[in-house]
């Protein structure tokens, strides 16, 4: 019997959505395929309408044009159908506009006027494909224009659609919430973070607080570690410019990596509601022990990646990689080991990596049950007798592994692990809806559960940032390089060995 939750949730009303930075990637790529395919499962509002808004000059046909050819290579299903194309293309048009002037936002606000109706006038859903230096100014303008309204009402509403990255520090995170929250209310502003729109990270809540066999030995008393896994084979590639700013600590575990930590780790919600949910993770980020400068060296790894061999091919090496400067320090990986300090995880280190060039894409979370005491079975078989473990594979392979050990078969006795596996594909077949459906849907509705709140993004700020002011401008050294191809440095591994933990990578869930 499948329980529908949520049924009473609003349903999207007619509206309009404005993407600033209309000609980016961004748009093409995510954007209008997942508008495309919202509109061919009729989850649209009717009627709705999308405005381009970006410098370069062109018609709505042309826009249009370019959207088709750009929908035609990134969209998730293939072919396009030209029917739903050609119903969905008329209601999408084209602003031409600068970001810094006022009177393009009027022209904007005439667009919209003429689509005589109310709702799609003033129920707006602005996304910023913009860069954030851009955000104070477009928000501002906004709201000069009279577009966007701070108060929210009930009759219609304006909210903004902002991506990574916030900022690049507690400090510069701050700044640019404090300039979006300048002309809306927080409750006005989405924070992406695509990870959240991942199915299976989504399953994480469902699994943990609809089933009571797992809940009641979520804790310390049952969970010896655990091990977020978040790798990539693919290298930098055309990133290396964003990248050289970033590196692995700001692009992959300041969000995604302690987004999904605080799914696991969190304390059950009073209830399915946007806040509830948000204030027990936020509780969550607060409760992990601040890694301080002198203590980076014990808790930290990061790493690089030289040229080595992925998939039997020669992958350049990080310095190597377009618009990377030579002497690069930046961190393509990186593992840290996090102590959260509640009654529930007190004392179970969550050891979290992720890297670039590794040997296999794959996202996962595995929870280490404690070793059984030492008599009976483990006192013959030491160490070879393998504590149960319980992994939720995020993707790819999506699924839930648990691991615990079985007799074999025979007159002697023998026992050896075994798995219990959970496939979505075998389970539901393969549905993969692009995790930018979800959001974009949600944030129409206004649902703001899988969305970031400020006091999230800050706070993660704040543990990244006492990392990197532990290593400081130190160049890295010889055992902080890794081949590509390979599991990241060797130091990695000794930063499980110290508590006598060693990492379990990722392997497909057969
Ligand atoms: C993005 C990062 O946020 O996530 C990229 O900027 C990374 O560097 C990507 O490759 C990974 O996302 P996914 O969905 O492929 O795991």
């Amino acid at each position: 019997m499948t329980c529908r939750i949520g049924q009473m949730r609003k349903t999207v009303e007619p509206c309009s959505i404005v993407i600033f930075g209309a000609s980016g990637d961004l748009t093409a790529r995510k954007l209008i395929p997942a508008f495309y395919h919202l509109f061919m499962a009729k989850a649209l509002p009717t009627p709705f309408h999308i405005i381009g808004f970006a410098r370069r000059e062109k018609t709505d046909d042309q826009w249009r044009e370019e959207l088709h050819a750009a929908l035609q290579q990134f969209s998730r299903t293939k072919p396009v159908d030209e029917a739903v194309w050609m119903e969905f293309s008329k209601n999408i048009s084209y602003c031409q506009g600068d970001f810094s002037q006022p009177e393009d936002y009027k022209k904007l606000e005439g667009q919209l006027a003429n689509l005589k109706n109310e709702q799609l006038r003033h129920n707006l859903l602005f996304y910023l494909a913009t860069s954030p230096s851009q955000f104070a100014e477009v928000v501002e303008h906004l709201h000069n224009a009279d577009l966007l309204h701070h108060e929210l009402n009930d009759k219609t509403w304006q909210r903004i659609v902002v991506e990574k990255p916030f900022g690049h520090d507690l400090e510069s995170a701050y700044q640019l919430n404090s300039d979006l929250t300048k002309y809306a209310h927080e409750k006005q502003v989405f924070r992406i973070d695509h990870y959240l729109g991942k199915e299976t990270v989504q399953n994480i809540l469902m699994f943990r607080f609809s089933n009571s066999i797992f809940e009641q030995i979520w804790n310390r008393q049952s969970i010896d570690h655990v091990q977020i896994t978040v790798s990539e084979k693919l290298g930098v590639g055309g990133r290396g410019g964003y990248y050289e700013e970033a590196g692995a600590i700001r692009d992959m575990l300041q969000n995604h990596l302690l987004q999904v930590l605080s799914l696991v780790a969190m304390e059950p919600p009073v209830m399915l509601d946007p806040e509830p949910i948000r204030d027990e993770k936020v509780k969550v980020l607060k409760s992990i022990r601040q890694i301080l400068p002198a203590d980076v060296a014990k808790q930290v790894v990061r790493g690089q990646y030289f040229a080595g061999m992925i998939d039997g091919k020669l992958g350049p090496g990080y310095r190597q990689e377009p618009k990377v400067k030579s002497d690069s320090n930046v961190e393509t990986y990186v593992a840290v080991k996090l102590l959260i300090d509640n009654w529930r995880w007190s004392g179970v280190p969550f050891y979290l990596r992720t890297g670039k060039a590794l040997p296999l894409s794959a996202s996962e979370v595995r929870i280490q049950f404690r070793p059984t005491p030492h008599v009976l079975f483990a006192a013959q078989c030491g160490p070879k007798l393998d504590a149960n473990a319980l992994t939720l594979r995020l993707q790819p392979d999506e699924g839930i592994s648990l691991r615990f050990n079985g007799k074999v078969p025979g007159t002697s006795l023998q026992v050896r692990p075994v798995r219990m596996n959970f496939s979505y594909n075998s389970e539901f077949g393969a549905y993969t809806p692009e995790a930018y459906e979800r959001l974009l849907l949600e944030a129409m509705t206004g649902d703001a559960t899988l969305f970031i709140r400020r006091d999230e993004v800050e706070t993660a700020w704040g543990i990244v940032d006492s990392i990197r002011k532990g290593w400081g401008d130190k160049p890295l050294t010889n055992r902080e390089f890794y081949s590509a191809g390979t599991w990241g440095p060797v130091a990695a591994d000794d930063l499980l060995a110290q508590s006598g933990h060693a990492w379990r990578d990722p392997r497909p869930i057969l």
